[in-house]
């Protein structure tokens, strides 16, 4: 039987190590069929191109600094003439100077804020834009959110970019709709990754999320975020665009308990 991803083509950004989400995510399409490649930049990519080592096949390691136009620009490029069009394009990318996280939200400057609402929120409309010329009807855009309708502890910045790349996404999935294109989000609960263990206070989260989460919650497995991402890049959400599917456990349809 083939896969739910047999036969298309897929740029999964985001890969760092075998903790990344986005790791999941190009393991269980790769699985499901997809053809794969990864996306990297400056002296991470080394460690994405280890990380792709261990892929079958080992999938390509593009470099692509979201927030430098010109790489996006040599992506399209390059996916242009590898595959002739792309299917799935996955967001996996956030980034927050230390002076924006871990309790500094009344004190972070401007330019800590920009470079967190760039890279973690423009950057999905800047490589959406830059790579809808490859995207055929029935393709989808899937970008990775933490729930942004509430503060958290230690969050600060990157809660706010989160927002902005919700609503980053609506506005997507708007304008891209005629094209025919998908834009959605999934809000995953805690995952223990090298982009969360930079936040320091974040880890507090967790042990209450795995408490209340009806379903229970393990922030050492993201395989459950991988599944779900991998099946809104597939055809079987044809109608879905401009949503936010939680794959949190079902934490965020609680209550606070009552103490
Ligand atoms: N870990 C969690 O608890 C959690 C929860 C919900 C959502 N998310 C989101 O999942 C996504 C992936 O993060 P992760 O937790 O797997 O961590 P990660 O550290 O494995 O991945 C973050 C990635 O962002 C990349 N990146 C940073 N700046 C970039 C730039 N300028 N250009 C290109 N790439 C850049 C890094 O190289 C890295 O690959 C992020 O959007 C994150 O906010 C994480």
């Amino acid at each position: 039987m083939g896969g739910l991803l047999e036969g298309k083509k897929v740029l999964v950004t985001g890969v760092l190590d075998r903790r990344s989400i986005a790791y999941s995510i190009a393991r269980i399409s790769q699985e499901q069929g997809a053809d794969i490649a990864l996306s990297s930049f400056g002296r991470a990519a080394n460690l994405t191109r280890r990380t792709a080592k261990r892929m079958d096949p080992e999938p390509p390691v593009l470099e692509l600094d979201v927030n430098k136009p010109e790489d996006i620009k040599s992506v399209a490029e390059d996916l242009s003439e590898r595959w002739g069009r792309l299917d799935g394009l996955v967001h996996a990318v956030a980034f927050a100077p230390e002076d924006a996280l871990g309790g500094n939200f009344l004190s972070a400057e401007w330019p800590s804020v920009a470079m967190a609402l760039q890279t973690s929120a423009y950057s999905l409309a800047a490589l959406a834009t830059g790579l809808k010329d490859l995207m055929e009807p029935g393709s989808s855009i899937v970008g990775l959110d933490f729930d942004a309708s509430v503060a958290w502890p230690a969050y600060d910045w990157m809660g706010v970019a989160k927002a902005a790349m919700e609503s980053t996404a609506r506005y997507l999935a708007r304008d891209l709709g005629e094209k025919g294109l998908r834009v959605n989000l999934v809000s995953a609960g805690p995952l223990k990754t090298l982009a969360a263990s930079g936040i320091s206070g974040f880890e507090e989260i967790e042990g209450v999320w795995g408490r209340q989460a009806p379903l229970g919650w393990k922030a050492t497995n993201p395989e459950p975020v991988g599944r779900a991402v991998a099946s809104l890049l597939s055809d079987w959400w044809p109608a879905t665009t401009g949503e936010i599917i939680h794959v949190d456990g079902g934490y965020h349809a609680m209550g606070s308990p009552i103490k």
